[in-house]
């Protein structure tokens, strides 16, 4: 594949960087030639991808951060060092961070719900509340915010009531917020995995991993960085007349 330097001078924020598809993200940023914060609940994991990012172009400088996307103090925290550190707002923004809790409906708690809930939707919230007031304060001429859903928020997942509510919630959570703030400049969009290999599906017994890809069209379970290419067509100017999109990114799994 051609090297493409579509992000150039793009300060970029990734949360749940240290693993999986936020991982993926981060180097195919720093690829195009972003500067990347690696932003992840667990420092060491963050730390990890930093040490794998290129920095090919002039002016790169990638930071690894630790902050809790549950947390509006952390979230706003990690805004006002990437500040101070960069003397801009990041202007591209994608919320990886994300978990899974998974039980039958009729056995879940009340705080594996809530924890997921407070993770993957509420998480998306706050940073994406904090990078777009960042924004509107400086004055910054465009930005482009991606949410993580799921497939799984449109058609439901059995053992997965919570998290699907979650996606749900992200999807009806970027499509206001593009509303909202595409009279600044700032699009938003969500992107819909499917059966992606990371260490969230390592989870997933075999059983259930042969059962949906006997589902997938494409045969096969996707790979982070096909979700990353994804995520950086919504963060470069591309896709400028992409905003309140949910673009699946299944190998057609689900289609109808
Ligand atoms: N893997 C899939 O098949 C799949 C499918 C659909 C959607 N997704 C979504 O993609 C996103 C990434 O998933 P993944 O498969 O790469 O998972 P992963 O478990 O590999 O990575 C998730 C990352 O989020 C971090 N994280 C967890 N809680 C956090 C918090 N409170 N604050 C900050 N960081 C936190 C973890 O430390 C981890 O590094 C998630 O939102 C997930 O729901 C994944």
């Amino acid at each position: 594949m051609a090297a493409s330097t579509r992000l150039i001078s793009r300060l970029t924020l990734v949360t749940g960087g240290g693993s999986g598809i936020g991982r993926a993200v981060c180097q195919r940023f720093a690829s195009e030639g972003a500067s990347v914060v690696v932003a992840d609940i667990s420092p060491d994991s963050a730390s990890e991808t930093l040490e794998k990012l290129q920095t090919d172009h002039r002016g790169q400088g990638h930071m690894a951060a630790e902050v809790d996307v549950a947390s509006k103090e952390s979230v706003k925290r990690l805004i006002t060092n990437v500040q101070s550190l960069y003397f801009q707002p990041p202007s591209v923004c994608v919320n990886a961070a994300g978990i899974t809790q998974d039980d039958f409906l009729l056995n879940m708690d009340e705080d594996q719900f809530d924890r997921v809930i407070q993770i993957n939707l509420k998480g998306s919230f706050l940073v994406t509340q904090a990078v777009a007031q960042a924004l509107v304060a400086c004055g910054a001429p465009k930005g482009s915010v991606i949410t993580v859903g799921s497939i799984v928020g449109k058609v439901g997942n059995i053992g997965q009531a919570n998290y699907a509510a979650s996606k749900a919630g992200v999807e009806g959570l970027t499509r206001s917020a593009a509303k909202e703030l595409s009279r600044f400049g700032i699009r938003c969009n969500c992107v819909l995995p499917g059966f992606i290999s990371t260490p969230m599906t390592d989870k997933v017994p075999e059983k259930v991993i042969n059962k949906m890809m006997s589902l997938v069209p494409l045969g096969r379970m996707g790979e982070p960085a096909e979700v990353a290419d994804v995520c950086a067509f919504l963060a470069s100017d591309d896709s400028r007349y992409i905003t309140g999109a949910s673009l699946e990114v299944t190998g057609g799994l689900f289609i109808g």
